[in-house]
């Protein structure tokens, strides 16, 4: 039986409610198929090791994680930690360092999922985020010169190089090829006058080798507002780091909440292991309770699925939660249910217990 290792970092706050619920949905995918299994292995990185060690993670912890077929993560940071610490040497340490260049962000309306927007129709709202996961604004080259002094002076640095915008930019565009799909670039040369200038000239060298592809261009303040008024103009979408990480919490609030956005920390060339998580954090307002909506965290199992190869299995989880959706009887606080974090994710078993023993796998 093939087994797939997988490193799971629950992390702190809710991550470790929601990555619970993930896990069983994968179990019971394995367990219904039995060609395949998941050995997971749990690592207790984050805040609380912090607070009893000084560091995030192990000392070797990235030549721990190197071995495994993927990384399951929860959230990380919780208050007593700074953030830019507990980030920094964990989960920005992972991306970085295992070159998870792509993150993959879908932006997309559920059926049974709130519409918040008016005038604008369910299936309008259906993006793939491509969002640039090395460099960019998130490079953490800087300065802090005289720190606490008068004349104190900050600096941080974007940084873009040739290579990482080519690649992410080149991604996208294989993507948008291969779903027949328009590609959209996100950025803002007029005011950032080297690295947007750069990206805008990037793209425009890359599109010119898919002229299949249409492709649009908008400068972000005016994306944010279309996302919002037309989001049927985005299908796939490339932008950078930190626009992407902005824009697809708006992407969020726009296609269910954020307790259902997923993402996937991909390498594509295989290098080293990828990452899923759900895009949001460790929620430390709802920690412990037992409400956090598990749902992000699964549809990012169903990302893990798609990657391993096993897209019908991943199809199969995707349509378990537009299934939930669509009964709208056991939801979290969130969505306006009363169910727990486990009641949701023993409802999505059951699902796919269902969908996948009626044969329709
Ligand atoms: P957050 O995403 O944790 O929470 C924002 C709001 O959304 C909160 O009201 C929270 O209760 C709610 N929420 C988030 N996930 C939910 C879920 N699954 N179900 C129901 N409600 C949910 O963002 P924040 O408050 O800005 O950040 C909290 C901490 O998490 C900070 O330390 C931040 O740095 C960290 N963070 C980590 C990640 C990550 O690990 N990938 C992502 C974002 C933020
Ligand atoms: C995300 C998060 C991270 C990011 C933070 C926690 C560093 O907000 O994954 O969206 O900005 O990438
Ligand atoms: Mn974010």
């Amino acid at each position: 039986m093939k087994q797939l290792k997988i490193a799971v970092i629950a992390g702190d706050g809710i991550g470790p409610e929601v990555i619970n619920e993930g896990i069983k949905v994968l179990n019971k995918v394995a367990e219904l198929d039995s060609s395949f299994q998941f050995i997971f292995t749990h690592f207790p990185w984050g805040c609380e090791f912090y607070s009893r060690n000084g560091v995030m993670m192990d000392d070797d912890g990235i030549e721990q994680l190197k071995k495994f077929d993927a990384i399951y993560l929860g959230a990380v940071g919780f208050p007593g930690v700074p953030d830019h610490i507990s980030l920094w040497d964990l989960l920005l340490k992972i991306r970085k360092s295992f070159d998870q260049y792509v993150n993959i962000r879908p932006v997309k309306l559920l059926k049974g999922a709130h519409l918040p927007l008016v005038n604008v129709k369910r299936e309008d709202i259906d993006m793939l985020f491509i969002r640039e996961n090395s460099e960019g604004e998130y490079s953490g080259a800087g300065e802090w010169l005289f720190k606490g002094q008068e004349h104190e002076v900050v600096l941080q640095n974007g940084v873009f190089s040739r290579k990482g915008t080519e690649r992410i930019i080149r991604y996208a565009f294989e993507i948008a090829k291969k779903e027949c799909r328009s590609l959209t670039s996100i950025s803002k040369a007029n005011a950032l006058n080297y690295s947007m200038v750069f990206w805008d000239q990037i793209f425009d060298e890359v599109s010119a080798e898919y002229p299949e592809v249409e492709t649009a261009s908008y400068l972000v303040d005016a994306a944010a507002m279309l996302m919002i008024k037309d989001p049927k103009r985005f299908e796939v979408v490339v932008t950078s780091n930190l626009f992407g990480d902005i824009l697809t919490d708006l992407g969020a609030a726009i296609a269910g909440g954020i307790g259902l956005a997923a993402g996937a920390n991909i390498n594509p060339e295989r290098n080293f292991p990828s990452m899923f998580e759900p895009i949001h954090g460790s929620a430390p307002d709802i920690a412990g309770k037992g409400i956090a909506n598990p749902l992000a965290s699964i549809w990012s199992a169903s990302q893990m699925l798609d990657f391993f190869g096993y897209e019908a299995y991943g199809q199969v989880v995707l349509d378990a939660i537009e299934q939930l959706l669509l009964e709208g009887e056991v939801l979290t606080p969130d969505m306006k249910g009363t169910a727990s974090t486990s009641e949701v994710g023993n409802r999505v078993t059951d699902i796919i217990e269902s969908i996948i023993s009626s044969n329709k796998v």
